[in-house]
Protein backbone atom coordinates (compact mmCIF):
# COMPACT_ATOMS: atom_id res chain seq x y z
CA UNK A 1 0.00 0.00 0.00
CA UNK A 2 1.20 3.22 -0.78
CA UNK A 3 -1.41 5.37 0.22
CA UNK A 4 -0.58 8.85 0.89
CA UNK A 5 2.80 8.80 -0.84
CA UNK A 6 4.00 10.99 -3.62
CA UNK A 7 5.85 9.56 -6.47
CA UNK A 8 7.00 11.69 -9.29
CA UNK A 9 7.23 9.20 -12.47
CA UNK A 10 10.17 10.26 -14.68
CA UNK A 11 10.14 8.74 -18.36
CA UNK A 12 12.71 8.73 -20.89
CA UNK A 13 12.91 7.72 -24.71
CA UNK A 14 13.11 4.19 -24.44
CA UNK A 15 11.77 1.86 -26.49
CA UNK A 16 10.28 0.65 -23.15
CA UNK A 17 8.98 3.82 -22.21
CA UNK A 18 5.41 2.21 -22.99
CA UNK A 19 6.15 0.25 -19.74
CA UNK A 20 6.07 3.05 -17.39
CA UNK A 21 2.02 3.09 -18.57
CA UNK A 22 1.45 -0.26 -16.67
CA UNK A 23 3.72 0.71 -14.01
CA UNK A 24 1.53 4.09 -13.59
CA UNK A 25 -1.48 1.92 -12.96
CA UNK A 26 0.04 -0.74 -10.52
CA UNK A 27 1.08 2.54 -8.13
CA UNK A 28 -1.98 4.16 -8.51
CA UNK A 29 -4.06 1.04 -7.89
CA UNK A 30 -1.60 0.76 -4.53
CA UNK A 31 -2.90 4.06 -3.98
CA UNK A 32 0.03 6.28 -4.44
CA UNK A 33 -0.32 9.35 -6.31
CA UNK A 34 1.52 9.58 -9.15
CA UNK A 35 3.32 12.76 -11.48
CA UNK A 36 4.81 11.98 -14.85
CA UNK A 37 7.77 13.54 -15.65
CA UNK A 38 8.74 13.10 -19.25
CA UNK A 39 11.79 14.01 -21.61
CA UNK A 40 11.14 15.26 -25.03
CA UNK A 41 12.48 11.91 -26.24
CA UNK A 42 10.23 9.96 -23.73
CA UNK A 43 7.18 12.17 -26.43
CA UNK A 44 8.28 10.06 -28.99
CA UNK A 45 7.44 7.23 -27.64
CA UNK A 46 4.25 7.04 -25.90
CA UNK A 47 2.12 10.69 -25.53
CA UNK A 48 1.57 12.88 -22.80
CA UNK A 49 -2.08 12.10 -22.55
CA UNK A 50 -2.38 8.69 -22.15
CA UNK A 51 -0.04 9.50 -18.69
CA UNK A 52 -2.21 12.30 -17.87
CA UNK A 53 -5.78 10.11 -18.59
CA UNK A 54 -4.67 7.11 -16.05
CA UNK A 55 -2.89 9.54 -13.64
CA UNK A 56 -5.87 12.32 -13.00
CA UNK A 57 -2.67 14.67 -12.85
CA UNK A 58 -1.34 17.16 -15.32
CA UNK A 59 1.90 15.37 -17.20
CA UNK A 60 5.30 18.20 -17.07
CA UNK A 61 7.94 18.06 -19.55
CA UNK A 62 9.01 21.74 -19.71
CA UNK A 63 11.21 23.18 -17.35
CA UNK A 64 9.92 27.13 -18.42
CA UNK A 65 6.13 25.63 -18.32
CA UNK A 66 3.92 28.95 -17.51
CA UNK A 67 1.66 27.21 -14.36
CA UNK A 68 4.66 27.01 -12.46
CA UNK A 69 7.66 28.52 -13.11
CA UNK A 70 9.67 26.35 -10.42
CA UNK A 71 8.40 23.02 -11.01
CA UNK A 72 11.52 21.89 -10.43
CA UNK A 73 11.90 22.61 -6.97
CA UNK A 74 7.94 21.90 -6.73
CA UNK A 75 7.79 19.10 -7.48
CA UNK A 76 10.61 17.74 -6.00
CA UNK A 77 9.68 19.09 -2.74
CA UNK A 78 6.43 17.45 -2.84
CA UNK A 79 8.05 13.97 -3.92
CA UNK A 80 8.71 11.01 -1.48
CA UNK A 81 10.31 9.32 -4.34
CA UNK A 82 11.66 9.87 -7.29
CA UNK A 83 11.43 6.99 -10.05
CA UNK A 84 12.51 7.24 -13.65
CA UNK A 85 11.21 4.04 -15.25
CA UNK A 86 13.01 3.76 -18.13
CA UNK A 87 15.82 5.45 -17.49
CA UNK A 88 18.20 5.88 -21.06
CA UNK A 89 22.05 5.48 -21.44
CA UNK A 90 21.82 9.47 -22.12
CA UNK A 91 19.65 10.10 -18.97
CA UNK A 92 21.78 8.20 -16.76
CA UNK A 93 24.63 10.28 -18.59
CA UNK A 94 23.23 13.37 -17.76
CA UNK A 95 22.38 12.56 -14.35
CA UNK A 96 26.16 11.00 -13.55
CA UNK A 97 27.41 14.69 -15.10
CA UNK A 98 24.86 16.76 -12.63
CA UNK A 99 23.41 18.53 -15.67
CA UNK A 100 20.32 20.01 -15.44
CA UNK A 101 19.06 21.02 -19.06
CA UNK A 102 15.48 19.83 -19.19
CA UNK A 103 13.04 19.32 -16.34
CA UNK A 104 13.46 15.89 -15.53
CA UNK A 105 17.30 15.91 -15.11
CA UNK A 106 16.75 19.55 -12.91
CA UNK A 107 14.52 17.45 -11.24
CA UNK A 108 17.07 15.06 -10.11
CA UNK A 109 19.64 17.68 -8.77
CA UNK A 110 16.51 19.31 -6.91
CA UNK A 111 15.45 15.87 -5.24
CA UNK A 112 15.89 15.68 -1.51
CA UNK A 113 13.87 12.51 -1.72
CA UNK A 114 15.29 9.02 -2.62
CA UNK A 115 15.63 8.74 -6.54
CA UNK A 116 15.17 5.12 -7.89
CA UNK A 117 16.17 4.35 -11.43
CA UNK A 118 15.36 1.44 -13.52
CA UNK A 119 17.53 1.57 -17.13
CA UNK A 120 16.86 -0.01 -20.09
CA UNK A 121 18.86 -0.22 -23.35
CA UNK A 122 20.41 -2.59 -25.60
CA UNK A 123 22.74 -4.68 -24.11
CA UNK A 124 25.61 -3.10 -25.90
CA UNK A 125 24.99 -0.09 -24.82
CA UNK A 126 24.16 -1.32 -21.02
CA UNK A 127 27.69 -3.06 -21.13
CA UNK A 128 29.22 0.01 -22.21
CA UNK A 129 32.32 1.05 -19.85
CA UNK A 130 30.93 4.86 -20.03
CA UNK A 131 27.51 3.93 -19.06
CA UNK A 132 28.65 1.32 -16.24
CA UNK A 133 30.63 4.38 -14.92
CA UNK A 134 27.75 6.93 -14.86
CA UNK A 135 25.70 3.87 -12.64
CA UNK A 136 28.76 3.52 -10.19
CA UNK A 137 28.85 7.74 -10.02
CA UNK A 138 25.17 7.65 -9.49
CA UNK A 139 25.40 4.58 -6.98
CA UNK A 140 27.89 6.29 -5.30
CA UNK A 141 25.43 9.40 -4.36
CA UNK A 142 22.58 6.93 -2.88
CA UNK A 143 20.82 6.88 -6.02
CA UNK A 144 19.25 3.35 -6.37
CA UNK A 145 19.55 1.52 -9.67
CA UNK A 146 16.33 -1.60 -9.88
CA UNK A 147 19.03 -3.79 -12.79
CA UNK A 148 17.44 -4.64 -16.16
CA UNK A 149 16.68 -8.19 -16.77
CA UNK A 150 18.40 -10.28 -19.52
CA UNK A 151 16.50 -11.60 -22.32
CA UNK A 152 15.24 -10.58 -25.99
CA UNK A 153 16.28 -7.02 -26.99
CA UNK A 154 14.15 -4.78 -29.68
CA UNK A 155 17.75 -5.07 -31.95
CA UNK A 156 17.70 -8.60 -31.81
CA UNK A 157 20.29 -9.32 -29.27
CA UNK A 158 19.75 -11.20 -26.23
CA UNK A 159 21.12 -10.34 -22.91
CA UNK A 160 21.12 -7.37 -20.07
CA UNK A 161 19.48 -4.11 -20.99
CA UNK A 162 15.41 -5.44 -20.52
CA UNK A 163 13.31 -3.01 -18.27
CA UNK A 164 13.04 -4.84 -14.90
CA UNK A 165 9.87 -6.54 -14.72
CA UNK A 166 7.02 -4.21 -12.72
CA UNK A 167 7.23 -6.29 -9.55
CA UNK A 168 10.30 -6.07 -9.43
CA UNK A 169 10.41 -2.43 -9.95
CA UNK A 170 6.94 -2.18 -7.57
CA UNK A 171 8.74 -3.92 -4.89
CA UNK A 172 12.01 -1.83 -4.99
CA UNK A 173 10.02 1.20 -4.81
CA UNK A 174 7.87 -0.01 -1.68
CA UNK A 175 11.55 -1.27 -0.08
CA UNK A 176 12.44 2.62 -0.66
CA UNK A 177 9.37 4.50 1.08
CA UNK A 178 9.33 2.20 3.75
CA UNK A 179 12.54 3.20 4.57
CA UNK A 180 12.07 6.61 4.07
CA UNK A 181 10.07 9.54 4.91
CA UNK A 182 8.36 11.19 8.49
CA UNK A 183 7.52 8.66 10.22
CA UNK A 184 10.80 6.39 9.62
CA UNK A 185 12.34 5.81 13.10
CA UNK A 186 9.33 7.26 14.73
CA UNK A 187 7.70 4.42 17.96
CA UNK A 188 3.58 4.29 16.87
CA UNK A 189 1.60 2.79 19.77
CA UNK A 190 -1.90 1.94 19.09
CA UNK A 191 -4.23 0.90 21.13
CA UNK A 192 -7.27 -1.49 19.52
CA UNK A 193 -10.19 -3.67 20.58
CA UNK A 194 -12.31 -3.81 23.58
CA UNK A 195 -11.36 -4.45 26.94
CA UNK A 196 -12.99 -7.41 28.78
CA UNK A 197 -13.56 -7.10 32.92
CA UNK A 198 -14.86 -10.02 34.72
CA UNK A 199 -17.78 -11.10 36.71
CA UNK A 200 -16.44 -14.76 37.10
CA UNK A 201 -14.53 -17.28 35.93
CA UNK A 202 -16.83 -17.41 32.44
CA UNK A 203 -18.75 -14.29 32.31
CA UNK A 204 -17.34 -10.84 31.38
CA UNK A 205 -18.68 -7.19 31.12
CA UNK A 206 -17.09 -6.20 27.48
CA UNK A 207 -18.47 -3.90 24.59
CA UNK A 208 -18.73 -4.39 20.69
CA UNK A 209 -15.41 -3.15 19.86
CA UNK A 210 -14.10 -5.09 16.31
CA UNK A 211 -10.39 -3.55 16.70
CA UNK A 212 -10.68 -2.82 13.07
CA UNK A 213 -10.21 0.90 13.40
CA UNK A 214 -6.92 0.26 15.79
CA UNK A 215 -5.43 -2.41 13.42
CA UNK A 216 -5.63 -0.26 10.28
CA UNK A 217 -3.84 2.44 11.92
CA UNK A 218 -1.27 0.18 13.16
CA UNK A 219 -1.07 -1.24 9.21
CA UNK A 220 -0.98 2.45 8.30
CA UNK A 221 1.75 3.22 10.39
CA UNK A 222 3.71 0.12 9.46
CA UNK A 223 3.32 1.06 5.89
CA UNK A 224 5.04 4.14 6.24
CA UNK A 225 7.89 2.79 7.95
CA UNK A 226 7.36 3.24 11.65
CA UNK A 227 7.92 1.07 14.18
CA UNK A 228 5.05 0.26 15.72
CA UNK A 229 3.11 -1.49 18.74
CA UNK A 230 -0.12 -2.59 18.80
CA UNK A 231 -1.43 -3.43 22.41
CA UNK A 232 -5.44 -5.44 21.65
CA UNK A 233 -7.67 -6.51 23.53
CA UNK A 234 -9.63 -9.25 22.55
CA UNK A 235 -10.72 -9.44 18.57
CA UNK A 236 -11.16 -12.14 15.62
CA UNK A 237 -8.85 -10.04 13.02
CA UNK A 238 -5.97 -11.41 12.01
CA UNK A 239 -2.32 -10.69 13.52
CA UNK A 240 -0.72 -8.19 11.69
CA UNK A 241 2.45 -8.59 10.30
CA UNK A 242 5.17 -6.59 10.52
CA UNK A 243 3.84 -5.42 14.03
CA UNK A 244 4.88 -5.60 17.56
CA UNK A 245 1.73 -7.41 19.02
CA UNK A 246 0.74 -7.32 22.63
CA UNK A 247 -2.40 -8.88 23.52
CA UNK A 248 -4.30 -7.72 26.32
CA UNK A 249 -7.74 -8.45 28.55
CA UNK A 250 -8.38 -6.14 31.15
CA UNK A 251 -8.34 -1.96 30.97
CA UNK A 252 -5.77 -2.45 33.90
CA UNK A 253 -3.00 -5.15 31.73
CA UNK A 254 -3.80 -2.32 28.45
CA UNK A 255 -2.62 0.64 31.22
CA UNK A 256 0.19 -1.08 32.52
CA UNK A 257 1.19 -1.78 28.75
CA UNK A 258 0.72 2.02 27.96
CA UNK A 259 2.77 3.20 30.94
CA UNK A 260 5.61 0.58 30.39
CA UNK A 261 6.24 1.94 26.89
CA UNK A 262 5.26 5.68 27.13
CA UNK A 263 8.92 7.07 27.24
CA UNK A 264 9.91 5.79 24.33
CA UNK A 265 6.16 6.78 22.32
CA UNK A 266 6.23 9.19 19.88
CA UNK A 267 2.50 8.93 18.59
CA UNK A 268 0.05 7.10 20.71
CA UNK A 269 -3.17 6.40 19.34
CA UNK A 270 -5.46 5.55 22.01
CA UNK A 271 -8.14 3.22 19.50
CA UNK A 272 -9.22 0.62 21.96
CA UNK A 273 -12.87 1.41 23.34
CA UNK A 274 -11.70 0.57 27.19
CA UNK A 275 -14.65 -0.49 29.62
CA UNK A 276 -15.09 2.61 31.82
CA UNK A 277 -15.76 0.22 34.89
CA UNK A 278 -15.19 -3.26 36.12
CA UNK A 279 -17.30 -5.32 38.85
CA UNK A 280 -15.73 -4.33 41.87
CA UNK A 281 -15.22 -8.33 42.86
CA UNK A 282 -14.62 -10.96 40.26
CA UNK A 283 -15.15 -14.14 41.81
CA UNK A 284 -13.08 -16.73 40.77
CA UNK A 285 -15.56 -20.03 40.23
CA UNK A 286 -18.54 -19.73 38.18
CA UNK A 287 -21.49 -17.77 40.20
CA UNK A 288 -24.21 -20.45 40.92
CA UNK A 289 -27.91 -19.54 39.25
CA UNK A 290 -30.01 -18.38 41.85
CA UNK A 291 -33.39 -17.68 40.11
CA UNK A 292 -33.40 -14.01 41.46
CA UNK A 293 -32.26 -11.07 40.83
CA UNK A 294 -28.59 -10.26 41.49
CA UNK A 295 -26.79 -6.51 41.73
CA UNK A 296 -22.75 -6.48 40.49
CA UNK A 297 -21.15 -3.19 41.78
CA UNK A 298 -18.95 -1.64 39.53
CA UNK A 299 -16.03 0.50 40.16
CA UNK A 300 -14.00 2.67 37.90
CA UNK A 301 -11.23 1.29 35.62
CA UNK A 302 -7.98 3.04 35.65
CA UNK A 303 -8.11 6.59 33.47
CA UNK A 304 -5.22 5.70 31.47
CA UNK A 305 -5.39 8.87 28.73
CA UNK A 306 -5.56 11.24 32.12
CA UNK A 307 -2.75 9.37 33.63
CA UNK A 308 -0.39 9.71 30.21
CA UNK A 309 -1.38 13.14 30.41
CA UNK A 310 -0.11 13.69 33.96
CA UNK A 311 3.12 12.47 32.85
CA UNK A 312 3.84 15.21 30.55
CA UNK A 313 6.19 13.42 27.91
CA UNK A 314 6.35 14.33 24.37
CA UNK A 315 4.29 12.15 23.00
CA UNK A 316 1.72 13.16 21.11
CA UNK A 317 -1.23 11.79 21.60
CA UNK A 318 -4.64 10.98 20.00
CA UNK A 319 -7.72 10.00 21.23
CA UNK A 320 -11.17 8.51 19.80
CA UNK A 321 -14.71 9.41 20.94
CA UNK A 322 -17.22 7.21 20.21
CA UNK A 323 -20.60 9.24 21.01
CA UNK A 324 -24.25 8.56 20.34
CA UNK A 325 -25.07 12.92 20.70
CA UNK A 326 -23.60 16.52 20.84
CA UNK A 327 -20.64 14.80 19.07
CA UNK A 328 -18.08 17.59 18.63
CA UNK A 329 -19.10 19.42 21.80
CA UNK A 330 -18.20 15.89 24.17
CA UNK A 331 -15.35 15.56 21.96
CA UNK A 332 -13.19 18.93 22.52
CA UNK A 333 -14.31 18.57 26.02
CA UNK A 334 -12.65 15.44 26.31
CA UNK A 335 -9.72 17.06 24.18
CA UNK A 336 -9.06 19.77 27.00
CA UNK A 337 -9.86 17.39 29.79
CA UNK A 338 -7.26 14.52 28.82
CA UNK A 339 -4.77 17.44 27.26
CA UNK A 340 -4.54 15.49 24.03
CA UNK A 341 -3.00 16.97 21.22
CA UNK A 342 -5.87 15.56 18.49
CA UNK A 343 -9.39 13.30 19.20
CA UNK A 344 -11.30 11.64 16.16
CA UNK A 345 -14.89 11.60 17.38
CA UNK A 346 -17.14 9.25 15.42
CA UNK A 347 -20.98 8.90 15.68
CA UNK A 348 -21.70 5.14 17.13
CA UNK A 349 -25.97 5.49 16.76
CA UNK A 350 -25.93 5.71 13.31
CA UNK A 351 -26.26 2.07 11.88
CA UNK A 352 -23.00 1.08 8.77
CA UNK A 353 -20.30 2.68 10.12
CA UNK A 354 -18.55 2.74 14.01
CA UNK A 355 -18.45 -0.08 16.27
CA UNK A 356 -17.78 -3.27 13.73
CA UNK A 357 -18.21 -2.09 10.81
CA UNK A 358 -15.34 -1.87 7.71
CA UNK A 359 -16.34 2.32 7.44
CA UNK A 360 -16.46 5.02 10.11
CA UNK A 361 -17.19 8.64 9.74
CA UNK A 362 -15.29 10.56 11.84
CA UNK A 363 -14.82 14.40 12.84
CA UNK A 364 -10.46 15.11 13.94
CA UNK A 365 -10.44 17.98 16.59
CA UNK A 366 -7.23 19.06 17.05
CA UNK A 367 -5.81 21.33 20.08
CA UNK A 368 -6.07 24.95 17.76
CA UNK A 369 -10.17 24.40 17.83
CA UNK A 370 -10.29 23.05 14.20
CA UNK A 371 -13.08 21.06 13.46
CA UNK A 372 -12.20 18.84 10.04
CA UNK A 373 -15.38 15.86 9.61
CA UNK A 374 -14.72 13.53 7.07
CA UNK A 375 -16.60 11.34 4.96
CA UNK A 376 -17.60 8.24 5.21
CA UNK A 377 -14.73 5.95 4.38
CA UNK A 378 -13.49 2.30 4.90
CA UNK A 379 -11.16 2.33 8.03
CA UNK A 380 -7.79 1.48 6.67
CA UNK A 381 -8.27 4.49 3.85
CA UNK A 382 -9.52 6.31 7.00
CA UNK A 383 -6.64 5.42 8.70
CA UNK A 384 -4.28 6.85 6.42
CA UNK A 385 -6.04 10.05 6.56
CA UNK A 386 -5.70 10.44 10.57
CA UNK A 387 -1.73 9.77 9.81
CA UNK A 388 -1.89 12.48 6.69
CA UNK A 389 -3.30 15.11 9.71
CA UNK A 390 -1.05 14.28 12.63
CA UNK A 391 1.56 14.48 10.27
CA UNK A 392 0.24 17.58 9.03
CA UNK A 393 0.05 19.07 12.62
CA UNK A 394 3.06 17.63 13.42
CA UNK A 395 4.93 20.12 10.95
CA UNK A 396 3.57 22.97 11.99
CA UNK A 397 4.43 22.57 15.44
CA UNK A 398 8.19 21.90 14.45
CA UNK A 399 10.52 24.68 15.57
CA UNK A 400 11.47 27.06 12.46
CA UNK A 401 15.07 26.56 11.73
CA UNK A 402 17.67 29.64 13.51
CA UNK A 403 17.95 32.32 11.07
CA UNK A 404 20.95 32.20 8.68
CA UNK A 405 23.86 34.11 9.56
C1 LIG B 1 13.49 3.43 -31.62
C2 LIG B 1 14.42 3.92 -30.55
C3 LIG B 1 14.54 3.22 -29.38
C4 LIG B 1 15.43 3.65 -28.39
N1 LIG B 1 15.51 2.95 -27.23
C5 LIG B 1 16.43 3.30 -26.32
C6 LIG B 1 16.58 2.55 -25.12
O1 LIG B 1 15.87 1.56 -24.88
N2 LIG B 1 17.50 2.95 -24.24
C7 LIG B 1 18.30 4.03 -24.45
O2 LIG B 1 19.14 4.32 -23.60
N3 LIG B 1 18.15 4.79 -25.55
C8 LIG B 1 17.25 4.46 -26.49
N4 LIG B 1 17.10 5.22 -27.62
C9 LIG B 1 17.91 6.44 -27.77
C10 LIG B 1 17.31 7.60 -26.98
O3 LIG B 1 15.98 7.86 -27.41
C11 LIG B 1 18.15 8.85 -27.13
O4 LIG B 1 19.43 8.63 -26.56
C12 LIG B 1 17.50 10.08 -26.53
O5 LIG B 1 18.40 11.16 -26.70
C13 LIG B 1 17.24 9.88 -25.06
O6 LIG B 1 16.84 11.11 -24.50
P1 LIG B 1 16.33 11.22 -23.00
O7 LIG B 1 17.31 10.46 -22.16
O8 LIG B 1 16.36 12.66 -22.70
O9 LIG B 1 14.97 10.68 -22.96
C14 LIG B 1 16.21 4.82 -28.61
C15 LIG B 1 16.06 5.54 -29.79
C16 LIG B 1 15.19 5.09 -30.75
C17 LIG B 1 15.07 5.88 -32.03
Amino acid sequence: MLTGRHVVLGVTGSIAAYKAVGLLRRLTERGAQVTVVMTAAAKRFVTPLTFQALSRRPVYDDLFDPRDEILHLSLAQAADLFLIAPATANTLARLAAGSANDLLSSLALSARCPVLLAPAMDAVMWEHPLVQRNLDALRGIGVGIIPPESGPLASGLVGPGRLAAEDVILAAVEARLESSGPWVGAHVVVTAGPTREAIDAVRTITNRSSGKMGYALADAARVRGAMVTLITGPTDLPVPVGVDVVAVETAEEMRRAVLDRIDKTTILLMAAAVADYRPKVSSPGKLKKSGSAIAIELVPTPDILGEVAALRTETFVVGFAAETDRLVERAIEKLHRKQLDLIVANDVSRPGIGFGADDNEVTMIDRTGAVMPLPRLPKRVLADRILDHIHAIRLQERPSPPPST
